[in-house]
């Protein structure tokens, strides 16, 4: 192409799909979302928290739901709310941190159910210490459950989607994943990894033409699921205004509601509250030194100092 044309034709499209953007986000997913009626949705980590009400979200709209968990009874209770609503669901207790597990279990998926239309891979775990304090066994698995496991989930039910120029795999990372955070080096590593997956997976099907297979990396900051129990936000005090608090603990309902709207209008990030997209804004400008002073003011750099966990031993 003549590289007037091309500069200009480039320009021109970046400014139509900015605009684009600016003018659909007033429109509410419930108009301009696709329908995810009769599709097969998979979810990990179903047995709990944001996995539990993604699938109940995807259940009310209609969706056909496989639930894996390695927590068989929690992964239950999942499929027996899922059923009240009045879907089909089918459930696998598998671990994630093992690729033969997920390698077997998704060809037990397609001979039971066949091919999955929505990958949700949103398990995941945390070791919640201190880089010198983390067990090497925790450091390893929390990058196989939180990141190599969607390698071997998509390598399973991706070629299914390709074929047929139809799907979504959903990663739910962390604003962990965006900015690093004390006391969560392990899990932050392994977030970034799963937001570079997502995003280097996605211009891969793009440049390959693949416009029905969609890719959407969710990056919440902390959620009450239980998941990161006892570690507390600040409430920050500033003269005269009354902030309740800028970084507030999500509620796990809000979270996931969000997360399929997002899902439903093909949205490729989601950043939750909205003030991380300015967060990660400022981190690319501003000087590093700002940036800690401004976690610390905002209680992200101790937030984990009274994190407590799942497992508390
Ligand atoms: N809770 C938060 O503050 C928060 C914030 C941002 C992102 N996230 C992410 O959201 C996702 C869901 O978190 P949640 O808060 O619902 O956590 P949760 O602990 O409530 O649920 C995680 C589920 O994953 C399952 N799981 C763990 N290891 C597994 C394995 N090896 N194989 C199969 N299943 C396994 C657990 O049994 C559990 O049911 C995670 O990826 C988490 O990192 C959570
Ligand atoms: C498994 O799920 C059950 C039911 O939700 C829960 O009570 C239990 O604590 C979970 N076990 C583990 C190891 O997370």
């Amino acid at each position: 192409m003549n590289p007037i044309l091309e500069f200009f034709s480039t320009l021109l499209l970046v400014i139509y799909y900015w605009l684009e953007a600016i003018v659909l986000t007033f429109i509410p997913a419930s108009l301009r979302g696709k329908s995810v009626a009769g599709e097969t949705v998979l979810v990990t980590g179903a047995g709990s928290g944001i996995g539990r009400l993604l699938s109940k979200r995807f259940a009310e709209l209609g969706a056909r739901l496989v639930l894996w968990d390695i927590n068989q009874s929690g992964n239950e209770e999942t499929a027996e709310q899922v059923k009240a609503i009045g879907a089909t669901v089918r459930t696998y207790t598998v671990d994630l941190s093992s690729r033969e597990a997920i390698y077997k279990t998704a060809q037990q998926v397609k001979r039971d159910v066949g091919e999955v239309d929505i990958l949700v891979n949103n398990a995941g775990i945390v070791t919640g210490k201190k880089f010198l304090d983390c067990p090497d066994h925790m450091i390893q698995k929390t990058f196989e459950v939180n990141t190599i496991a969607h390698f071997w989930t998509c390598k399973a039910f991706l070629p299914g989607m390709i074929e047929r120029n139809h799907g979504h795999v959903v990663n739910i990372a962390s604003s962990a994943g965006l900015i690093g955070v004390n006391g969560l080096a392990d899990y932050c590593a392994s977030k970034f990894g799963a937001v570079g997956f997502d995003e280097s997976l996605r211009m891969e099907l793009s440049m390959q033409g693949k416009n029905g297979v969609h890719t959407t990396v969710v990056c919440p900051y902390f959620i009450s699921t239980g998941m990161f129990e006892g570690a507390k936000t600040r409430e920050i005090k500033v003269p005269f205004f009354k902030f309740p608090a800028i970084l507030p603990i999500l509620k796990p309902e809000e979270v996931s509601h969000r997360i399929v709207d997002a899902v439903l209008c093909n949205q490729h990030i989601i950043m939750i509250p909205r003030i991380i997209y300015i967060f990660v804004l400022l981190k690319g400008f501003l000087p590093g030194k700002c940036g800690e002073i401004l976690s610390k003011y905002f209680g992200a750099s101790n937030f984990m100092d009274t994190f407590k966990g799942r497992n508390p031993n």
